[in-house]
């Protein structure tokens, strides 16, 4: 076991850290804020994540502190972050005799870390929890910075809460058995953080960093990862609900939000991931034909993102959406983050520029969406 980094989030009694290595599942026990003696333990996850890690976790934490450990695996995807399955949650704690001194364990990627980070919020008012983040995506994001969330018919993520973690346990050995489009997924989340406010990030992603973390080249993951922790802990820290700042974090998603509805949240269509690349080229392209960023840094962040095989145009989209332009900006008008009369979109002056535009006209959207 080898615990290389170490991101702390600075959130007073509620600081925590992320763990960043390897072989770090068959010691989970080993890296929490308390002791796990005596405590029953509950290890949620999902089919594909069971076998081997969830039950490395398992055996861990059986071995660690003899504490009584259960583990539930649901279904895999998108349709696992339902009412019913917190339902099924909850009555699995509660059946098993969880009390407030119970500890969850997320262990999978987002979709498992959002939905038991809802689960632990709403049991009892708040059990501790641990994210141990299965995908890039959930290393980079999703397990970092307290949003925990289910979708419901009228949209996703609309229910929820902010609910800290008390660690994340992010074991890069566990991206071994990710698939490789999984891997360009999460990398679209990564690239983010350089094009928010890193630009030396971008270019070293740019120059082959970027090949090698989807190579899964030990060193590159553990910059990649560390930086993006890093990133999202200095915003969390500055601004953990979301009322200013936090919000940069959204850049690529409110046109990668409305693709991934018009795309039915159908993940073998549109994953999250690639819903963010397109968006985070429209958000550039906007930017460049509201005359407020150079076309070349357009230009430039969709070489990139192509160059890593992510898709960076909606037609890219397989099959084709059977939403129009309109229909697209209708479902960005329901956003969670827009008001009556504006859309919020994070734009940019440039790579690593990122700011929050709250006044962007609809004809200039429309327009983008069209082309
Ligand atoms: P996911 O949880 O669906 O995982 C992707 C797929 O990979 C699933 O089929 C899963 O079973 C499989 N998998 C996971 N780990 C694996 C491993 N190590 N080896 C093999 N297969 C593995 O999707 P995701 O991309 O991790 O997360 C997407 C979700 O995260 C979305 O619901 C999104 O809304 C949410 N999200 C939340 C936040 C946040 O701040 N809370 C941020 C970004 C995204
Ligand atoms: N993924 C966006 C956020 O955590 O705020």
């Amino acid at each position: 076991m080898s615990i290389e980094k170490t991101v702390s989030v600075g959130l007073g009694d509620r600081t925590y850290d992320i763990h960043i290595g390897r072989d770090i599942l068959s010691a989970a026990g080993n890296h929490l804020p308390f002791s796990i003696d005596g405590r029953r333990v509950f290890v949620l996850t999902d089919e594909n994540v069971l076998e081997p890690h969830a039950r490395t976790v398992c055996a861990a934490l059986e071995k660690t502190a003899a504490a009584s450990v259960s583990c539930l695996a649901l279904p895999p995807g998108e349709s696992t972050k339902s009412f019913a399955a917190l339902e099924r949650v909850l009555a699995w704690i509660l059946d098993q005799g969880g009390t407030r001194q119970s500890v969850l364990f997320a262990v999978g990627g987002g979709v498992i870390g959002d939905l038991g980070g809802f689960a632990a919020a709403i049991m009892m008012r708040g059990i501790p929890f641990v994210q141990v983040p299965t995908t890039l995506l959930a290393m980079v994001d999703s397990a970092v910075g307290g949003k925990t969330a289910i979708d419901v018919p009228q949209g996703k993520n609309l229910v929820g809460a902010f609910y800290q973690p008390a660690g994340v346990l992010c074991d890069l050995d566990v991206l071994n058995t990710l698939p490789a489009r999984e891997m360009r997924a999460g990398y679209a989340e990564t690239v983010k953080y350089g094009l928010i406010n890193d630009p030396e990030f971008f270019l070293w992603l740019e120059n082959g960093g970027g090949k090698s973390v989807l190579n899964k080249e030990p060193d590159a993951l553990i910059k990649a990862v560390e930086t993006a922790c890093r990133k999202k802990a200095e915003i969390v820290e500055a601004d953990e609900r979301e009322g200013g700042v936090r919000a940069l974090l959204n850049l690529g998603h409110t046109f990668g939000h409305a693709l991934e509805a018009a795309a039915g949240y159908d993940g073998d269509r549109l994953l999250h991931g690639e819903a963010v690349a397109i968006g985070m080229a429209l958000a550039f392209r906007l930017s460049a034909r509201t005359g407020i960023c150079p076309a070349t840094d357009a230009r430039r962040v969709e070489d990139h993102l192509q160059a890593m095989d992510l898709p960076t145009r909606i037609g890219a989209i397989v099959p084709k959406l059977a939403a129009s332009p309109d229909d697209l900006l209708t479902i960005m008008k329901r956003d969670k983050k827009a008001t009556a009369q504006t859309i919020h979109f994070i734009l940019l002056h440039g790579v690593g520029q990122a700011f929050i535009a709250k006044d962007v006209d609809s004809k200039d959207v429309l327009d983008i969406l069209t082309e």
